[in-house]
């Protein structure tokens, strides 16, 4: 509430706000690479969204991996583009350079490329660069939970110019309720805030746009939140690597390699059989709540009637049906480690 008194203050509450430029900055300082800027959005699909608008793909198509949430082929919709659906690395469960050049050979209207980095993992993301520098084309990246864990050393943003979209939805680790983040290199901030704001020109005249913005009340409590993080994002690590131990030691799951510096906002583990409705059942008769992410993936998710190319999605189809996430809390103690495990065991010998 004591946030908010500049808001009252000016009688201001939104329209790229004292609060929301504030937030922008801070955050920017601590999670972005030199030369990137940040701007506020009303929720990670929005800023997609106005990215793909500023990127100019209406009418055109945009690479997007099969194993996402469906924001993200939803955005490429709203921006009216068409989706050209890839595979992913069954190591990384990223959308796969190799599958992504078969797509720029079989569609040579692809505009833009969208990464996207599954359960928010920070991955070196250099072979996807490559091919979008390859093929001269711009890279978005859908990093919905990655936002917590200041990324060593860098920060977020690269010399190739990709745009970063994070979510602040209540579901993220930097959670404020509705919310996105988008990171992108300064020359780019005006052409995406001006797509967050119905696309108008400074003669009100106006293009591809809409309404992305962010309001203070939001901002007030993404500036409580980002005085949190230091405390919370430990505890979640700690709770991922329980995770680790405890899949390790069981076998016969498959569990992220290299997850780099995530926030972990929730745990993803693929199984050897399908997860069915009977495995969910039985992990909740034990108290532990898993979900099913990203599942369906796009090809098989979309049953709009909106046209949608895809290319060999053979990895995709074969991981997606197996992949579940654990909960991840702030609170981790290893008494509730200790509760888990049981469950786990229990869950598992039934
Ligand atoms: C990969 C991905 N993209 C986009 C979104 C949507 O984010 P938001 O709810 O902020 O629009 C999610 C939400 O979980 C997601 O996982």
């Amino acid at each position: 509430m004591r946030l908010l008194d500049a808001a009252y203050d000016q009688r201001y509450f939104s329209n790229f706000g004292t609060l929301a430029t504030r937030l922008a900055d801070r955050m920017a300082a601590v999670y972005l690479a030199p030369g990137y800027q940040g701007v506020l959005c009303s929720s990670n699909t929005a800023g997609l969204t106005a990215v793909l608008q500023a990127l100019d793909v209406a009418g055109r198509k945009v690479a997007l991996p099969d194993f996402t949430f469906a924001a993200t082929p939803q955005a490429v919709f709203a921006a009216g583009a068409t989706p050209v659906v890839c595979d992913i690395d069954p190591q990384t469960w990223e959308l796969s350079p190799e599958s992504l050049r078969a797509a720029f050979e079989a569609h040579s209207d692809i505009a833009a490329v969208i990464h996207v980095r599954p359960f928010g993992l920070i991955r070196d993301i250099s072979g996807v660069r490559t091919v979008c520098a390859e093929y001269e084309r711009p890279l978005l990246i859908d990093a919905a939970a990655g936002l917590g864990a200041p990324k060593d050393g860098a920060g977020f943003g690269s010399a190739f110019g990709e745009i970063e979209v994070f979510s602040l939805h209540a579901t993220k680790v930097f959670a404020v309720g509705e919310g996105g983040f988008i990171a992108a290199p300064a020359s780019m901030i005006q052409k995406i805030r001006a797509a967050m704001n119905f696309g108008f020109n400074p003669d009100r005249t106006y293009g591809e746009g809409q309404n992305a913005k962010f309001d203070e009340f939001r901002a007030a409590i993404g500036l409580a939140m980002l005085g949190k993080m230091d405390a919370i994002v430990p505890k979640r690590q700690a709770h991922a690597a329980f995770y680790d131990e405890l899949f390790a030691a069981l076998g016969g799951f498959g569990t992220a390699q290299d997850p780099g510096p995530t926030p972990w906002s929730t745990y993803p583990v693929v199984f050897e059989q399908p997860v069915t409705a009977t495995t969910l059942g039985a992990f909740a008769d034990n108290g532990i709540e898993i979900k099913k992410y990203y599942w369906p993936g796009v090809r098989r998710g979309y049953v709009g009637g909106r046209e949608m190319h895809a290319v060999d999605l053979t990895q995709s189809l074969a991981m997606q049906d197996r992949c579940a996430c654990f909960p991840v809390y702030s609170d981790f103690s290893s008494d509730m480690g200790s509760q888990l495990r049981e469950r786990v065991f229990r869950t598992l010998s039934s």
